[in-house]
């Protein structure tokens, strides 16, 4: 079936719910926005960064299921796109089998990958991808006792988290009990739950951006690749990312395979984050986002379409072009201070170099370690384009 896209705010409007508003949704509303679709964007917040791009805001909790319905019944959209984890998926899953609107990329994707324990046992024991060994635990007792048998170092993880929130590294047996307090105290939706995993030695970890979208010759669902993004991490946090990063033909083979088969599993289309890590030739699953990913920012300056382009055109059932242009690296702007209303100074010469970009995400408030902005460069290998950004990001000051 071809795609029709009616007039914004016109009774034809092609409307897209977005659910979460932050960074990435407002990159992906001024792509829908680009392609004359009409958006509405919710949080739970007022004045979240996608909201300021969006023809209209709806702040709510969303994962309390009968505002999420509310909302849904009042917009009458044709695609549903979350954008954040924590949200009401049993709606989604009612709102898919009713056939009332499209979830992106599916209800099932949504609510397994929310959970680390649908998207691990989907990956480890369904499809049989090499992970990371791993056992789940709801109680202290079973914690002890798994954190013995996968052995020491280890990640511990709230199952309902994301962005390294409750998550600790475990050395040695004397920091079990700290780490089981720690995951209770911040974990999203306190399931109770964690996962324990055991380290992997990996040489890097990169992000795979997967798009799945329809072939318009065939009408069928083609997976394409971005080129493999690195990143690094702190605290659970990514702090740059940059785009290609090199490995072996044998390795990226792998991590084409591993990624065309979880995102198949998931089924539906748009773009997935799918993080693996990799050591030679060895490559490992660890997680997916169905949705853009932070670490794929990069991608607004190295790529002819972007994360948020690609997803905006492989949602609405449009062709996509996952082509790289220029080799480029991201670092991410922190807030360092906490406070509303905060301004940022200094981006004269943040932005000196011509081959620099910014993007300030207009986040009504910040605290020391929220991320409130992002530098892209372009250069002709990746650690001449990591220096750049990261030299332009140190650069701007923020005030409270
Ligand atoms: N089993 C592991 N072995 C080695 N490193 C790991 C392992 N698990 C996590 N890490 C490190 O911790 C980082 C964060 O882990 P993970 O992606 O599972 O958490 P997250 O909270 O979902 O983070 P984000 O939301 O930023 O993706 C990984 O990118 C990796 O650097
Ligand atoms: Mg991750």
């Amino acid at each position: 079936m071809s795609v029709t896209i009616g007039t914004p705010l016109q009774s034809t409007a092609f409307k897209v719910l977005l659910l979460g508003s932050g960074e990435l949704g407002k990159e992906v509303v001024i792509s829908l926005q680009r392609l004359g679709v009409e958006v509405h964007a919710a949080d739970r917040y007022e004045n979240a960064p996608a909201m300021q791009v969006a023809h209209y805001c709806h702040t709510l909790n969303m994962a309390d299921p009968t505002a999420l319905k509310t909302l849904i019944d009042t917009v009458q959209p044709q695609l549903i796109v979350p954008e954040i984890e924590a949200i009401a998926t049993d709606v989604l899953i009612e709102i898919e089998n009713n056939h009332i609107a499209t979830v992106i990329p599916s209800a099932k994707a949504v609510s397994l990958t929310m959970n680390r324990e649908g998207i691990r046992r989907l990956a480890a024991e369904e499809l049989g991808l090499p992970t990371s060994q791993f056992r789940f635990a709801d109680s202290l007792d079973r914690f002890r006792h798994a954190c013995h048998e996968i052995g020491f170092p280890n990640f511990v993880k709230p199952v309902m988290s994301s962005s390294g929130k409750g998550q600790s590294f475990v050395k040695n047996a004397d920091q079990i009990d700290a780490a089981w307090e720690y995951a209770m105290q911040t974990a999203r939706i306190n399931q109770g739950k964690v996962i324990i995993e055991s380290k992997i030695d990996f040489d890097f970890e990169i992000t795979l951006l997967t798009v799945r979208a329809k072939n318009p010759q065939t009408d069928i669902l083609d997976t394409h690749f971005c080129s493999p993004i690195g990143h690094q991490q702190q605290d659970g946090d990514y702090i740059e990312s940059w785009q290609p990063q090199a490995m072996s033909e044998n390795a990226l083979l792998k991590a084409k395979e591993i990624a065309e088969k979880v995102t198949t599993a998931l089924g539906g289309c748009g773009i997935f984050g799918v993080e693996l890590f990799v050591k030679g030739d060895d490559v490992w699953f660890s997680e997916v986002s169905p949705r853009p990913h932070d670490t794929g920012l990069v991608t607004l300056a190295s790529q002819f379409q972007s994360e948020f382009e690609l997803h905006a055109r492989a949602i609405l059932g449009l062709p996509v072009n996952t082509t790289q242009h220029s080799i480029a690296a991201s670092a991410v702007v922190y807030a360092g201070v906490d406070g509303e209303n905060l301004r940022y100074q200094n981006l004269e010469q943040a932005l000196s170099h011509p081959d620099s970009d910014l993007r300030l995400f207009g986040k009504p408030e910040g605290f020391k370690t929220r991320r409130m902005g992002v530098v892209t460069a372009r250069a002709t290998n990746t650690d001449e384009a990591r220096h750049i950004a990261r030299d332009a990001a140190q650069k701007i000051t923020v005030k409270a």
